[in-house]
């Protein structure tokens, strides 16, 4: 039988792109709304890593099983990084998208297109209870749109146009925003690893 493997994130939309990535794999994912509720733990880590492995951490202790949780965030130039680890509440309230891209419009209102560059970045962390994590990491660059395009994806998908391309994370499929995207990177890193830990115990 497969192994579970638990997917460490409270946000619906996160975590069904991490179930997406991880299809391919001959484990068993769960989500946490397969779970009896639990308190989501406080991210008080001063980086991306820190907040990765202390949600992959925390979710593979209170479960008891493998973990898969991923921090992640846009770091915009013109704002000195900025969201960055503060990405999901930016306007205030956690994982209010529409507010969190209102208020990134308007802190860029003066920025020209040029300078309005910007890159996702995702640390994804795989904990075993008690294990050690292992680490890897995705980033994609791109500008930030003047205005919303698109309802595809989610958090700042709509104003976020990847290098190289004329449309929004918004107005691309998820197929195609795997393809290139931070998480996406992350999690093919992350595949190849367990893949390597299946073949290694066969
Ligand atoms: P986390 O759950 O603390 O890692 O928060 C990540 C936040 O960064 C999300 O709530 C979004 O605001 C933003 N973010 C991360 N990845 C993406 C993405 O793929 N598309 C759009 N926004 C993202």
């Amino acid at each position: 039988m497969n192994k579970p493997l638990l997917i460490g994130s409270g946000n619906r939309s996160k975590a069904r792109e991490l179930a997406e990535l991880l299809v391919a794999l001959p484990w068993t994912v769960q989500s946490l709304a397969d779970l009896p509720p639990t308190p989501a733990p406080e991210e008080t880590g001063q980086t991306f890593e820190e907040n990765a492995v202390l949600k992959a951490r925390y979710y593979s202790n209170h479960f008891g099983m493998p973990c898969i949780a991923d921090d992640s965030g846009l770091v915009v130039d013109a704002l000195d990084g900025a969201p960055g680890v503060h990405s999901a509440r930016y306007a205030g309230d956690y994982g209010n998208d529409e507010k969190n891209n209102e208020h990134l419009l308007e802190a860029l209102q003066e920025v020209s297109w040029h300078e309005r560059t910007a890159r996702f970045v995702c640390c994804a962390v795989f904990l075993a209870p008690d294990g050690e994590p292992h680490i890897e990491h995705g980033a994609v660059e791109g500008h930030i749109a003047m205005e919303p395009f698109g309802d595809a994806g989610f958090g700042y998908d709509p104003l976020f146009v990847p290098v190289g391309h004329s449309r929004t994370f918004g107005e691309m499929s998820a197929e195609e925003k795997h393809g290139m995207s931070h998480r996406g990177q992350a999690i093919a890193k992350l595949c190849a690893f367990l893949q390597g830990l299946q073949a290694d115990k066969a």
